[in-house]
C-alpha cells in the first residue's frame, strides 16, 4: 500500500520533470547573444543564432530585438530539428548599394518546415539606389536585384506582423511552398519604383495572403505558374499594378494555375485591378482555371477587371500569334467602385484557345472622365451574365 503511494508520487514527480524539460526545450536564441549590435552588420550573428536554433530540437526561436541593424545576404537553411520561429522586432537594413544579382535574395529561408516569421519589425531593402539604376525595360537578359524575403520550399509556415519596405526588387517571393499563410503584413515602396512586386507566388499550393496592405510600384500580389489553391483576402492594394495572375506563357514547361480566390479586397489608384495576363506566341500550352474574383472594391482603378492574352510588353513577342494558354472557369462577382479608364471589364481572350466558362455577376463600375461612356470588351469569350451589370457587359451590336 505504502509502496503503491510511493510509486504514484515518484511517477508524478517524473511526469512533472518530463513536462518541465519539455517546456525548457522551447528556447530563445537572441541575436545579441551571438554578437549582434545595433548599427552593425549582423549577418554573422543571424547565421549563428539560426544554426543553433535549427539544430536545437523542440520549438526554438531566433529573436532580433528592437533596434536598427544592418545585414548582408543571409540564407537560413533547413531542415531544422523542430518548429522554428524568427521574431523580428527590430529593423534590418539591406546594403544600400545597387549591385544586381542573378536570381538572388537578400534573406532566403530554404527548405524549412513548421516555420514562423513574426514580430513588429521591418525589413528595409534600401532600394532607392536600385530604382534609379534598375530599369530592364526591353532588355530580357538584364540582371535583377535581390528579392528582400525569399521563402523557398517552406512547408507549413506563417509570416505575420512584419513590414517590408523599399525592396530592391520583389518584397516577398514564395517558391515551392506548401501550406503557408502571410497575414497582417505591410509592404511599401514608392509608386515609381520598378519591379517591386509585393508578394509573388510561384509553384506553391495551399497559400493564403490575408489582412495585408501593399503599396508598391509594381504588382500588389502576382501569381506565377504552378500556383494552386491560393486565397487572397482582405488585402488592400495601391498604388501599384494590382493583383495579377501571370504573366503565363513566357517560358516552356509552366505548370497549371488553378483554384485561385481573390476575395474582399480593396484596390486603390492602381494601373490594373484584377488581371490574368498571358503572352502571345506562348512557349507552351498552360492553363489557368478555377479563378474567382469576388467582393472587390475599386477606387479610381485603371482597367479594373482585365483578361489580357495579348500581354507583350516592349514588343518582346510575336504579338500576332495567339496565346496557347487556356483560361477557363473564371468567376467575377460583386465588383463595385470607380474606374480611371472607360474600359471597365476587358476580356481579351486568345483566338487560338478562347476563354471558357466565364461568369460575371453584380458589377457596378462607374467612370467619369474624358474618354466617354464606360464600356466593356469581350473578345473570344461568351460570358454568362447574372445580376446587375453597370455598364452592360458587351451588349449586342457593340
Ligand atoms: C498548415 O500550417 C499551419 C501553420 O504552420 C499548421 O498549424 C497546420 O497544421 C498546417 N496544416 C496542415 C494540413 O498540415
Ligand atoms: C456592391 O454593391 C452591391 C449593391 O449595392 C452590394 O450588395 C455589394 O455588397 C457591393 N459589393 C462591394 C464589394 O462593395
Amino acid at each position: 500500500m505504502a509502496m503503491d503511494h510511493m510509486n504514484i508520487a515518484t511517477i508524478s514527480l517524473l511526469l512533472l520533470l518530463a513536462s518541465t524539460a519539455h517546456i525548457a526545450q522551447s528556447a530563445d536564441f537572441d541575436v545579441q547573444s551571438y554578437g549582434a549590435k545595433p548599427g552593425a552588420d549582423i549577418a554573422q550573428a543571424l547565421t549563428s543564432a539560426w544554426k543553433k536554433a535549427c539544430a536545437a530540437g523542440g520549438s526554438s526561436k531566433v529573436v532580433i530585438p528592437e533596434g536598427t541593424y544592418k545585414s548582408g545576404p543571409v540564407t537560413f537553411e533547413g531542415p531544422c530539428k523542430g518548429p522554428i520561429e524568427v521574431q523580428l522586432d527590430g529593423t534590418l537594413q539591406a546594403p544600400a548599394d545597387a549591385t544586381p544579382h542573378k536570381g538572388g535574395g537578400w534573406l532566403v529561408f530554404l527548405r524549412v518546415e513548421d516555420f514562423t516569421l513574426s514580430g513588429t519589425g521591418t525589413l528595409d531593402g534600401q532600394g532607392t539606389n536600385s530604382y534609379k539604376a534598375n530599369h530592364c525595360g526591353p532588355n530580357v537578359n538584364c540582371d535583377l536585384y535581390p528579392t528582400s524575403l525569399r521563402l523557398d520550399f517552406i512547408t507549413n509556415g506563417v509570416v505575420t506582423g512584419i513590414t517590408s519596405k523599399d525592396a530592391k526588387s520583389f518584397h516577398i517571393n514564395l517558391f515551392g511552398c506548401k501550406n503557408m499563410t502571410v497575414e497582417h503584413v505591410t509592404i511599401t515602396a514608392p509608386a515609381t519604383s520598378h519591379n517591386t512586386d509585393g508578394i509573388h507566388i510561384g509553384r506553391s499550393s495551399g497559400i493564403t495572403v490575408a489582412d495585408t496592405t501593399i503599396a508598391t510600384g509594381d504588382d500588389c500580389v502576382s501569381l506565377g505558374d504552378g500556383s494552386q489553391d491560393v486565397t487572397i483576402q482582405r488585402v488592400k492594394c495601391g498604388p501599384g499594378h494590382g493583383i495579377s495572375i501571370g504573366s503565363l506563357g513566357k517560358y516552356k514547361d509552366e505548370q497549371p494555375v488553378s483554384q485561385i480566390k481573390v476575395l474582399d479586397c480593396t484596390i486603390t489608384g492602381t494601373t490594373n485591378g484584377v488581371r490574368i495576363k498571358t503572352w502571345p506566341a506562348s512557349a507552351g500550352a498552360g492553363t489557368a482555371s478555377g479563378i474567382v474574383f469576388k467582393g472587390i472594391i475599386m477606387d479610381n482603378v485603371a482597367n479594373p477587371v482585365i483578361i489580357d492574352q495579348g500581354y507583350c510588353p516592349y514588343g518582346q513577342c510575336k504579338a500576332q500569334i495567339p496565346s496557347t494558354i487556356k483560361i477557363s472557369d473564371v468567376t467575377i462577382q460583386d465588383i463595385n467602385g470607380t474606374s480611371a479608364t472607360a474600359k471597365t471589364i476587358q476580356f481579351i481572350c486568345s483566338k487560338g484557345v478562347p476563354c471558357e466558362d466565364v461568369k460575371v455577376s453584380n458589377i457596378d463600375l462607374t467612370y467619369k472622365g474624358s474618354e466617354g461612356t464606360a464600356k466593356t470588351v469581350c473578345e473570344n469569350v461568351k460570358p454568362t451574365v447574372t445580376g446587375t451589370q453597370n455598364p452592360p457587359l458587351c451588349p449586342e451590336g457593340e
